[in-house]
């Protein structure tokens, strides 16, 4: 892992309790991690990529099962407690190359965590989730000039999930519905 990624590792395990405790109660109470689940199809065998402290596989404990994968041991060690009564292996592991054999998988999730990626490592993951699943669920930011993106540029945020960007590398893009005050599309794409 390169030194960027290992600098903005350690500021967002810094910025953990304001995450986990703060923003993430806010989008389980307006219900946002709920509008990315609910379109996992039921006892799907699922990746979620960048799955942090656990919020997201929380939500989907009971709906389907599989593995969640973060750059982070110490959010993998938050979540493992976190998740200890859910169908979710956890692995310590980057977005950019995943560790699974084509079609492992019924979907791929992905929640807030598309902005903290270059374009050049977007461009990455896409191919590693095209490879793995041929369906691609997120919750992702999608307007650059918005407050939640500039301060996120703050602690080492990139750029915004962009529905031409999945274009470009073949999926094609079934829903893409705005989730209101944060910014963020509730989104589910397709391989062809
Ligand atoms: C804002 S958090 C969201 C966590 C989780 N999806 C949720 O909604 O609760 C973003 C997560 O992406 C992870 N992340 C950032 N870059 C990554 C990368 N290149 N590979 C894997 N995980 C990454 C971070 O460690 C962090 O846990």
């Amino acid at each position: 892992v390169c030194a960027r990624k290992k600098v903005i590792t350690k500021l967002l395990e810094l910025t953990y309790p304001f995450h986990d405790g703060f923003v993430a109660v806010i989008f389980m109470k307006y219900g946002y991690y709920g509008q990315v689940a609910s379109k996992v199809p039921p006892g799907a065998r699922i990746l979620e990529v960048g799955s942090g402290t656990g919020r997201m596989l929380q939500t989907l404990c009971g709906r389907a099962y599989g593995v969640g994968l973060d750059i982070s041991k110490k959010f993998l060690l938050i979540a493992k407690e976190r998740l200890k009564r859910c169908p979710f292996d956890l692995v310590l592991g980057t977005a950019t190359n995943l560790p699974f054999r084509s079609d492992a998988f019924d979907a791929v999730v992905t929640f807030t965590m598309v902005h903290h990626l270059t374009d050049k490592e977007k461009d990455e993951m896409l191919e590693e989730i095209k490879k793995v699943s041929k369906l691609y669920l997120f919750g992702e930011l999608d307007k650059s000039w918005c407050w939640t993106v500039l301060l996120l540029r703050l602690i080492g945020g990139k750029s915004v999930m962009r529905k031409e960007k999945l274009e470009e590398h073949g999926f094609v893009v079934e829903e893409w519905r705005d989730m209101g005050g944060f910014c963020l599309v509730a989104g589910k794409a397709r391989r062809t």
